[in-house]
């Protein structure tokens, strides 16, 4: 007789009990005498059972009349079952038909991915959609909870910008009053401007980027986490880089394993992610290339996708590659004391052919080297002249990294295309919905 309204993931508090719960159906079967209600309500998914004889026939009317996606109460008693993949049953006592549904346009055959997007609305419903967004909130939630307990403060850039962080060849312009302004491609500029008032920084936000290119790796709007740290050099780069990843991956394999297993992910794959990662040089890179089908690779060129995928073949973690040349890098980039034909960053390819997820490096310090960039870069000194500004009021050594957050939803679920990634991707040709 004691009545609560709960959700399905906390029913676990409720067995033996009667509990009411508020949801949607998302497919049913019946067998004559019985019932078998698969019900959802956003935080799980359950499957009630309607015995004919053991209800009204209002309410066992009420059960015949549920179409997919129609919402309703339902009362019941949460029993312990061993069949069922959360454990539990629900043995319905009760259901209020909240609406009935007509025709759900995403029926249980399968669509092309264009109609699927069309209805993404109603897509993300789904129990392989609802298992990749809950595993994107707690990539999120861990890669915050890593960063908060190891000394970093959040702090968030602005959105529109009067400049540019990485080249001027995507940017979105728009109109700022009488100015021109472009929405940011990075917020890593002003991350530098933190870290000097606040040591260690991040950032969470979208970012934007109007590339031409279509490919399962991209987006036009994507999300990026940017460290930003005051006197830390490129190894200490790196270090910060692997320990986030092996403790995302790691929490996201024992807090999510439902969800992975929703999706068919190969866990022995994820297992392997800790730190360590190896490190090999831009150069060593080539050289790998020329000798796994990519001979004309010339040095100098920048990687495309095949060529990220060939590398990461040769390895079972995720593998940083480092000190690229100077001339097909960002401006902001410090060169090699060593060598100033290459840079002191580093690529973080995923494993399994997911690419780049974290573009990192060691920053400029020196203000006449970036004077000098400025120049080459062809810069407007009017939109860059407070970055400067922190090269010339206590210049420290720094260095910063992004991580694409979609990148890493597609590695991590082991999903094709990003497109699945982000609850309403904008891509080339897609605004809607
Ligand atoms: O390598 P990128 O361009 O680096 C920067 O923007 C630096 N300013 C970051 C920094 O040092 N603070 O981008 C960083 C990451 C990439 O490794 C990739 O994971 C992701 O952002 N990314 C994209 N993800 C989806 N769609 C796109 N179009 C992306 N472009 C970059
Ligand atoms: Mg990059």
């Amino acid at each position: 007789g004691y009545i609560v309204l709960t959700t399905i993931k906390e029913i676990t508090n409720h067995v033996g009990k009667e509990v009411k719960l508020g949801g949607w159906l998302y497919n049913k079967r019946s067998s004559g005498k019985i019932q078998f209600l698969q019900l959802r309500d956003g935080s799980g998914f359950i499957q009630g059972v309607v015995v004919k004889n053991q209800v009204t026939p209002e309410v066992w009317e009420a059960a015949k009349s549920l179409t997919q996606e129609s919402s309703l109460y339902i009362w019941g008693t949460v029993r312990k079952d061993e069949r069922s993949p959360i454990g539990y049953e629900l043995d319905v006592t009760n259901i209020k038909p909240i609406q009935i549904a007509i025709e759900y346009p995403i029926a249980k055959k399968k669509h092309g991915v264009d109609f699927l997007m069309d209805h993404r609305h109603l897509w993300i419903r789904s129990p392989r959609q609802h298992a990749i967004l809950k595993i994107r909130a707690e990539i999120i939630k861990s890669v915050q909870q890593f960063l908060d307990d190891h000394g970093f403060t959040l702090v968030d850039p602005p959105i529109l910008t009067p400049s540019s962080c990485e080249g001027t060849t995507n940017l979105f312009h728009t109109k700022y009053f009488d100015e021109d302004a472009y929405l940011t491609q990075s917020g890593q500029l002003y991350m530098e401007a933190a870290a000097m008032a606040l040591g260690k920084v991040y950032s969470f936000g979208p970012t934007f980027r109007a590339e031409k290119s279509k490919t399962r790796r991209h987006l036009i709007e994507f999300w990026m986490i940017e460290p930003e740290m005051a006197f830390v050099e490129h190894d200490g780069n790196l270090e910060v880089q692997e320990q986030i990843l092996s403790y995302v991956v790691q929490h996201v394999l024992e807090h999510c394993r439902p969800e992975l297993k929703t999706l068919g992910r190969d866990l022995g794959r994820l297992e392997k992610v800790r730190a360590p990662f190896p490190r090999i040089t831009y150069d060593e890179a080539v050289e790998l290339l020329h000798k796994e089908g990519f001979e004309d690779f010339k040095w100098g060129e920048d990687f495309g996708s095949p060529h990220e995928t060939k590398i990461a073949e040769s390895f079972e973690k995720p593998v940083f590659i480092t000190h690229y040349p100077t001339e097909i890098k960002a401006f902001y980039m410090k060169p090699d004391p060593d060598r100033p034909e290459v840079v002191l960053c580093a690529d973080l390819i995923a494993p399994e052919g997911y690419g780049e997820i974290i573009g990192g490096s060691q920053r400029i310090d020196d203000p006449d080297l970036l004077a000098q960039r400025y120049k080459e870069h062809d810069l407007p000194l009017e939109s860059y002249d407070w970055y400067m500004d922190l090269r010339k009021f206590g210049t420290v050594p720094h260095s910063g990294f992004g991580l694409g957050l979609e990148r890493t939803v597609a590695w991590i679920c082991g999903l094709d295309h990003v497109r699945e990634t982000i609850p309403f991707p904008r891509m080339l040709n897609r605004l809607y919905p």
